[in-house]
């Protein structure tokens, strides 16, 4: 039983504020899965006191493929939340469960290496390009790529500093962050708007220095569902359609609820 339920660690925890966190898990004996970078695996919980059952929630992997030590996530608490209230109370070397299988094809296993690939996340939707960009960054598995990140406040900005630093050193990577929350009294000097705004054509050119179309484009969008179908929807106007095995498209999605 205990190694069904504690086969993993909190190897590292980094707070970004009291409800956003970084944390590392690895296996505590035995080897993480093989993943593909856009994948998710699930962490567990002992719950209950008189039957314990195991309380489980997916999370993308934001770590590298060729990381083997952990894997990284990049979680935020939801107030009252069943499970990361209780992940919220471990701290590094504290035991969990980790599953020893990975899942989804939220991946660029179908997308050729001469696309334009826009990475659309909100809060934590980052997660899994983060996993992306540090595996295939310089390797010519596309184009051009971007990343548009919505987020509340500069404090729920997380990966800023590395993405701005990516950006910094390779043309073919634009980093578009905006905040929706932030004070207007605040020092940030960027985007303060709900990013469907940024895929309107007009705007997009504005912004991207191109046009918004389908032929070479292919657009990841994570986190918040009511975004990710109010963006689908805004795109199909500018003729992209979803991406399915058998019906091959540009608007590949993973909704987080
Ligand atoms: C494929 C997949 C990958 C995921 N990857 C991540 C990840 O990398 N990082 C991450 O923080 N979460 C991720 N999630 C969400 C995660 O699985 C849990 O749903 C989340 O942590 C809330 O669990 P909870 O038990 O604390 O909340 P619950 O008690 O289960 O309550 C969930 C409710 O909280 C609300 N909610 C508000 N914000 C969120 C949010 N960010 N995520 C989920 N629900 C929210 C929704 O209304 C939802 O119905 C992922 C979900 C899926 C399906
Ligand atoms: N306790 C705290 O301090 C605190 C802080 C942050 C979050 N939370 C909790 O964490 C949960 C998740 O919060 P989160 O900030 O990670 O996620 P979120 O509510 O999905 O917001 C993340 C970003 O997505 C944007 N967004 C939301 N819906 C959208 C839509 N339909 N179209 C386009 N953009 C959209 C938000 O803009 P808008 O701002 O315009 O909605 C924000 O910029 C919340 O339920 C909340 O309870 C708590």
């Amino acid at each position: 039983m205990a190694e069904e339920t504690h086969n993993a660690a909190v190897v590292a925890r980094t707070d970004l504020h009291d409800s956003l966190s970084i944390l590392r898990v690895g296996p505590t004996g035995g080897e993480l899965p093989r993943f593909e970078p856009g994948q998710f695996s699930n962490l567990g919980l002992l719950d209950g006191a008189s039957e314990p059952r195991l309380l489980r929630r997916a999370f993308s992997i934001a770590s590298p493929a060729a990381e083997r030590r952990w894997f990284e996530f990049y979680i935020q608490r939801v107030d009252q939340g069943a499970f990361t209230t209780r992940l919220w109370q471990l701290a590094p070397g504290d035991g969990l469960w980790l599953d020893p299988l990975v899942y989804g094809h939220f991946t660029l296993a179908d997308v050729p290496p001469d696309s334009d690939v826009l990475f659309v996340a909100t809060g934590t939707g980052v997660g899994p390009f983060l996993s992306m960009l540090r595996e295939y960054h310089g390797q010519g598995r596309w184009r051009s790529a971007a990343v548009v990140h919505s987020a509340r406040t500069r404090a729920d900005l997380g990966y800023h500093g590395e993405l701005e630093a990516l950006a910094l050193r390779d043309p073919a990577f634009r980093y578009v962050p905006t905040l929706t929350r932030e004070p207007e009294s605040s020092a940030w000097g960027g985007l303060r708007v709900r990013l469907q705004k940024l895929f309107l054509p007009d705007r997009f050119r504005e912004v991207f220095g191109r046009e918004l179309t389908p032929e070479r484009a292919k657009v990841f969008i994570c986190g918040n569902p009511e975004m990710i179908v109010q963006l689908s929807e805004q795109l199909a106007g500018s003729g992209f359609r979803p991406h399915r095995r058998k019906t091959p498209g540009q608007i590949h999605t993973e909704r987080y609820w």
